[in-house]
């Protein structure tokens, strides 16, 4: 595995719909968690520089809205879904390791 591995918080610290912004190493990080699983994207819309994590999380989708515009965004591939955003935000991988929630760091 490439790049060093970050520890975020614990598992319960986010509810399942939940997103939560990290500063970590100049990354600023959007996490958010849907069931068991958890999700790491750039926290910063590629639109303007509003912050993913305070939008709304759409669990079946598995995506994120822009509060801001309401550009939506892959939580899997970070692609930009719909306007007005048109680049992808980037991705981090997760790493769960017992209750703690990590991400690899570029
Ligand atoms: S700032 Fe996110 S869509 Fe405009």
């Amino acid at each position: 595995m490439m790049g060093e591995v970050v520890t975020l918080c614990q598992r319960d610290k986010l509810a399942s719909g939940e997103a939560q912004r990290f500063d970590v190493a100049g990354h600023r990080i959007a996490l958010v968690r849907i069931g068991e699983d958890f999700y790491a994207i750039g926290d910063r819309c590629s639109h303007a520089n509003y912050s993913l994590s305070e939008g709304e999380v759409y669990p079946e989708d598995k995506e994120i809205e822009c509060w801001k515009h309401g550009s939506t965004f892959s939580l899997e591939t970070g692609e930009a879904l719909s306007l007005p955003a048109t680049k992808p935000v980037p991705v981090y991988e997760i790493v769960l390791e017992g209750d703690e929630v990590k991400v690899v760091l570029p």
